[in-house]
């Protein structure tokens, strides 16, 4: 037999949990960026990161593309910029305009000029892989949601700064950047450090026991004091801020 040696867990379950919870706290929607540089092979790396998720039948629906080049991050803001415009001024309603105002955004986007990388999210509707057994894609969005959740934690992780940024709807990022028709904008992500003077807004998180249940629930929370149920809630897909 070859020589053995003992094999001890570098860290407890619990300890590696606790650290990873920690990082994570520390992630915040960054909206004052810094134009410090961010290296081209650290996206990479953040992007293949986010290509370990899971996705229905291994199909990874989705597409990274990272945007650096000034000209289209002026594009992209111009155009993100317009449609904001018409949310604030027009498409919102009064509950999404009061859910957004503790955050304190408007139209403006100059961090969509100033952030070194901006990450374009797309997902598939069809697969394109060379070696594809079939076109069909299955359960995208969920897919394509885990992987940019992978991406925010591996840029989180390594230190950097990002923002999930939806200004719909998003269909001018699939001209300005070019993208065949079965690619689908998903998220804009700016990417890079923060500004030396950046805030966040003051939010809180709701506590473990509002967001866990353990087997059979008895009796759920009361709904918190003043909240009145949506008058024409936005769907899910076209919520933007
Ligand atoms: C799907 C999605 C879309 C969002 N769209 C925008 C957006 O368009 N603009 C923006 O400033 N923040 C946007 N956000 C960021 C949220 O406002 C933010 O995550 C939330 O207020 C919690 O703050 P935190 O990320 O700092 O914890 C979006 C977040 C998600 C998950």
């Amino acid at each position: 037999m070859r020589p053995h040696r003992p094999y001890v867990p570098e860290t407890s379950p619990a300890a590696a949990a606790d650290r990873f919870l920690e990082v994570m706290r520390q992630r915040r929607s960054v909206r004052f960026f810094s134009d410090r540089p961010v290296p081209r092979e650290l996206v990479e790396t953040l992007i293949a990161a986010a290509g370990t998720a899971p996705s229905g039948a291994n199909k990874q629906p989705w597409r990274f593309v990272a945007v650096s080049d000034p000209a289209l991050k002026r594009e992209i803001r111009l155009a993100a910029e317009a449609e904001e415009r018409l949310l604030y001024e027009k498409r919102a309603n009064d509950d999404w305009l009061r859910d957004l105002a503790p955050l304190g955004t408007d139209a403006e986007k100059p961090y969509l000029e100033i952030a070194p990388w901006l990450v374009v999210i797309f997902k598939l509707v069809r697969d394109d892989a060379p070696d594809r057994r079939s076109d069909q894609v299955y359960y995208v969005n969920e897919s394509v949601g885990l992987a940019a959740g992978l991406f925010l934690a591996a840029a989180q992780h390594a230190g950097l700064a990002t923002l999930t940024h939806t200004p719909s709807p998003m269909a001018f990022l699939s001209r300005i950047l070019d993208r065949p028709d079965h690619e689908r904008p998903f998220l804009l992500v700016p990417l890079g450090h923060p500004a030396d003077d950046c805030v966040v807004p003051e939010i809180s998180r709701k506590p473990l026991d509002s967001i866990m249940v353990l087997n059979r629930s008895e009796a759920l929370p009361p709904p918190a004091s003043g909240v009145r149920p949506s008058s024409n809630p936005p769907t899910t897909t076209d919520r933007s801020e």
